[in-house]
C-alpha cells in the first residue's frame, strides 16, 4: 500500500524512536492491545473534552466531533480484536509519557497559549500513535496484525495534521511552528527519560 501524504509528513518529523516499542517480540499481545484499546479511549476522551470547553470555536467543535466517533470506532475495534483472539482488557497502566507530556503545557492566565499547548499536545501523542502503529505494521509475526495496524496508522497520521491544521486556523502559523519546535525538543527529552528508567510495555 502506498504511503499516505500524511503519513510522508510524519516519517519526515524525525521523532526519535520511542524506546517502548522497540523490542516487540518481548511485549505480549494482550499488552499491545490493551495499551492501544486505552490510547484510543483517551483520545476520545480528549476530543470531547476540548470540545467542552471550547464549544464557542465553532470550527474545532466541527473538526472533533466526527474525530470522537472514528477514536470510539478504533476502541471498539481493538476491543473485538481482544475478544477474537480471547485476550482479556487488562487495566490501565500509569502514562508516564502523557503526564510529562502535560507538564510542558503553559498553565493560568494566557488563555491562548494554553488552547495552542493542548492542540499541539495532542499533535505529537497523534504522531507518536502513528509511529507505533507503523512499527507494529512492520514488525509483529501475524499478518492480519500487520494489516490491521497499518491501517490505524493511516489514521492517527489524519489525525495529526488535523490538530497542526487547527491549530493554524485559530492561531498564526509562525506561533505554531514556534511552539511546535519546542514541543518536538521536550519530547525528545521525555524519549531519553524513559529509555534510561525503562518504562517499557509488558
Ligand atoms: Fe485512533
Ligand atoms: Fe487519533
Amino acid at each position: 500500500m502506498e504511503l499516505s501524504d500524511h503519513t510522508k509528513n510524519i516519517l519526515g518529523l524525525k521523532l526519535p524512536t520511542d524506546p517502548r516499542w522497540v523490542d516487540l517480540a518481548g511485549i505480549s499481545l494482550e499488552a499491545i492491545l490493551t495499551d492501544h484499546a486505552y490510547c484510543e479511549q483517551k483520545a476520545a476522551l480528549t476530543c470531547i473534552s476540548l470540545i467542552q470547553r471550547f464549544s464557542d470555536k465553532d470550527e474545532l467543535v466541527k473538526q472533533l466531533a466526527p474525530i470522537v466517533t472514528e477514536e470510539w470506532g478504533h476502541f471498539r475495534l481493538v476491543l473485538q480484536e481482544l475478544t477474537r483472539r480471547n485476550l482479556k482488557l487488562g487495566t490501565q497502566r500509569k502514562d508516564v509519557y502523557v503526564n510529562r507530556l502535560m507538564e510542558f503545557q503553559q498553565k493560568g492566565g494566557h488563555e491562548e497559549g494554553w488552547f495552542l499547548d493542548r492542540l499541539l499536545m495532542m499533535a505529537l501523542i497523534e504522531a507518536r500513535s502513528c509511529e507505533r502503529f507503523k512499527r507494529l505494521s512492520e514488525g509483529l509475526e501475524d499478518a492480519y496484525l500487520r494489516n490491521f495496524y497499518r491501517r490505524f496508522m493511516e489514521s492517527e497520521a489524519g489525525h495529526y495534521t488535523l490538530f497542526i491544521e487547527l491549530s493554524e486556523h485559530y492561531i498564526d502559523k509562525e506561533t505554531v511552528r514556534k511552539r511546535w519546535q519546542e514541543w518536538l525538543a521536550y519530547e525528545a527529552g521525555i524519549m531519553q527519560e524513559i529509555e534510561i528508567r525503562g518504562d517499557r510495555i509488558h
